[in-house]
């Protein structure tokens, strides 16, 4: 089965238009010249659109003085107007690791990449404001009723916007996960005893249709910009045949498409936040 994500993408805007919220305005610090961000930017706007929120471009380039930098995040943080605050990485100039993560005001952290969130997300089982792409993909296995409660759960790759909280994610709903990274040996053991793989390593064809094992499911994370110029994932469907053995998120056209519904989702759960409507469950 293919997972596709754009009905469930479909249904999380389709909810978040039925809310009563005020205009949305989402702050971007922005790598100038950078081809990828500024793609990213203009899907952004896309989306921001749908639920009539607006974008606020902060260029940074490698002339930007680190004290403007900072300044202007002071300003984003404090402007009421402001309900989310997004740092496209990596940035042109040396923002230090520690004042990144803790400088962007937590309530409008719409990727959870601050301490304050992962720390909250990683310390209980709150999901506040949880990294949008590691919840797309949960999101996507759920939409498709895929069980997670006691499977094997591999996830491939650590970072902290993408593998490690994806982890956590599968942890919360009684998964059995494990994580794999480069220095991770016999990977292909690994992926042909999983019950459902999700691969976000960015590197084109790792994992192999034929490795993984009947009625698994694979959720493909990797975005790799191929030789032909098209977009791939992680994942190689190695023959038509093999779409009937296993379930797949194809990319484009999976994870991402979620995930840009989920940034929305979390700029409104950050308004919440703000101004004291937002309740914790789980
Ligand atoms: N669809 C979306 O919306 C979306 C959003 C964000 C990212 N992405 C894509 O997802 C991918 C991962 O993003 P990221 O930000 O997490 O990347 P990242 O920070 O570069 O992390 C990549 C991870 O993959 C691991 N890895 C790399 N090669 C491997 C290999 N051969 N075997 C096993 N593990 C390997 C790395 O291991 P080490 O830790 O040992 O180095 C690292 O933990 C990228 O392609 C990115 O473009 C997609």
């Amino acid at each position: 089965m293919l997972l596709k994500g754009k009905e469930l993408a479909d249904k999380i805007v389709n909810k978040l238009q039925n809310e009563d919220t005020p205009p949305l305005n989402l702050a971007v610090f922005h790598p100038v010249g950078d081809g990828a961000a500024e793609s990213y930017l203009k899907m952004k706007e896309k989306w921001l659109k749908k639920i009539n929120a607006s974008l606020r471009v902060y260029p940074v380039s490698s002339s930007t003085p680190l004290i403007k930098f900072y300044e202007q995040l002071d300003d984003v943080n404090n402007d009421p107007s402001v309900h989310g605050i997004m740092v496209e990485l990596p940035l042109p100039i040396e923002v230090n690791y520690w004042n990144l993560h803790t400088k962007i005001n937590p309530a409008k952290d719409v990727d959870g990449i601050t301490f304050h969130n992962q720390g909250e997300f990683f310390a209980t089982i709150t999901e506040k404001i949880v990294p949008c792409t590691s919840v797309a993909s949960i999101r996507l296995l759920e939409h498709y009723d895929i069980p997670l409660v006691g499977k094997h759960a591999l996830v491939i790759g650590r970072s902290n916007i993408v593998g490690l909280p994806l982890f956590k994610l599968f942890l919360n709903r009684n998964a059995t996960p494990t994580i794999a990274h480069r220095h991770t040996h016999d990977l292909k053991t690994l992926v042909s005893n999983s019950d459902v793989i999700a691969i976000a390593a960015g590197k084109k064809g790792l994992i192999k249709s034929s490795d993984v094992k009947d009625g698994a499911t694979v959720i493909d994370i990797g975005i790799n910009v191929g030789e032909d110029g098209n977009i791939h994932g992680d994942f190689d469907i190695s023959s038509e045949t093999e779409k009937e053995r296993i379930n797949y998120s194809p990319v484009p056209g999976g994870v991402g498409v979620v995930t840009n519904a989920v940034m929305l989702e979390n700029l409104q759960k950050c308004y919440k936040i703000q101004s004291g409507q937002y309740q914790n469950r789980f």
